[in-house]
């Protein structure tokens, strides 16, 4: 049995601050200072063995691999199943560029301390580096079901979902890891980059484009007052927030991205407009009547149009409102229909649209 004070001189690096990472590969120990690790090459205790490691470990911090492996060898000759020296045999495999050999080292060392999250967590790491994905998230996942609450493994799990593409998971990944540790730097810094691809550049100029706002501004103006409106993708929720503004008798608004709809309930709140406008975080096609819309609506408002016109699938999005979540057409339905020529540049197609806007009410 290690002492306890070998164990976390041994493990020691594999905890917070010297942090296993997705982007850094292998955490690097801490230099040893030589004047207090044990001169003899006995690895009988606990302590002995402690000490060769705490050398083994200097040494692989100085490159000097063949010494820090001899070292490590000499503990798991007489403690063939210590975890700390296996992670430490892993560590040089992978300083010196053999990282299928690292990954072995850390299997060994997981066959004998099982629970420990952070040996998982590593694997994890480092078969995500070898393109080993799926068993590397089964890695993480055991680790985090192991330890919950470690805002490393968490950060690890959310960045191995941002790779996978899934932002929702990521981004849940990387708040719950800053719940925890608000200063978890990777956490922080990767919740930024999974938020930049989450909500597209283009938001920004869009919500600053005057004369698209003002034209639908006006066209919500004449035609809501008294009626009921569902919105189609709010965004941050502007024109859900001009639909209640203009006087209709409910407004229902729905997002497809959970973390843009949450803002858009923080914006509609400091706007005082959290009574009048039901926000919900789905898409279109998952609104239910009697659920989510108590009735079909009279009103679609909608500004779903990509760069592209049609890439955000604003005609199927209108067709499916029409027949499930909206109220009969009265005369002709006004829905926009796809110009064609669609390779025009998008401003133009932003005006026409906006234009169109103003009859997209029906
Ligand atoms: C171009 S932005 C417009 C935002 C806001 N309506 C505005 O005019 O400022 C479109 C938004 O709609 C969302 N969206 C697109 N199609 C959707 C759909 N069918 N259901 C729910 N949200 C949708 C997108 O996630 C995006 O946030």
């Amino acid at each position: 049995m290690l002492t306890k004070r070998a164990r976390k001189l041994a493990l020691g690096r594999l905890r917070p601050g010297r942090r296993p990472s997705l982007h850094g590969g292998w955490p690097i120990p801490r230099a040893v200072d030589r004047d207090h690790a044990d001169n003899r090459l006995d690895a009988s205790t606990p302590a002995q063995a402690a000490a060769l490691l705490a050398r083994a470990a200097a040494l692989t911090q100085q490159r000097e691999f063949r010494e820090a492996e001899k070292l490590v060898r000499l503990i798991l000759e007489r403690h063939p199943r210590h975890p700390a020296a296996l992670v430490e045999l892993g560590r040089i495999a992978y300083a010196s560029g053999n990282q299928r050999a690292a990954t072995d080292c850390l299997r060994n060392a997981i066959v004998v301390e099982p629970n420990n999250a952070r040996l998982h967590n590593e694997l994890g790491c480092m078969l995500i580096g070898l393109g080993e994905r799926a068993q590397a998230f089964r890695c993480l996942l055991r680790a985090r079901e192991i330890n919950p609450d470690d805002p490393d493994i968490l950060s690890n799990v959310g960045s191995f979902h941002l790779g996978e593409g899934q932002v929702s998971e990521a981004v849940a990944a990387y708040r719950r890891a800053l719940e925890i540790d608000p200063d978890h730097f990777k956490a922080r810094l990767n919740l930024e980059t999974a938020l930049k691809k989450a909500v597209a550049p283009w938001h920004f100029p869009m919500m600053n484009d005057t004369s698209r706002n003002s034209l639908y501004a006006e066209a919500i103006r004449r035609v809501v007052p008294g009626r009921t409106v569902l919105d189609i993708g709010t965004g941050a929720g502007l024109l859900a927030m001009m639909a209640a503004r203009a006087g209709a008798r409910w407004v229902t608004s729905c997002e497809q991205a959970p973390w843009i709809a949450a803002k858009a309930k923080e914006v509609i709140a400091a706007n005082g407009l959290s009574e009048r406008i039901k926000l919900v975080a789905k898409h279109s096609t998952n609104l239910r009547i009697g659920q989510d819309l108590e009735e079909r609506a009279e009103v679609l408002v909608a500004e779903i149009f990509g760069t592209s016109v049609i890439n955000e699938l604003v005609l199927p999005t209108v067709t499916h409102a029409h027949a499930q979540l909206l109220q009969p057409a009265q005369g002709s339905s006004r829905a926009p229909r796809a110009p064609a020529p669609i390779w025009r540049p998008a401003r133009r197609w932003r005006q026409i649209f906006s234009s169109v806007g103003r009859r997209i009410s029906r």
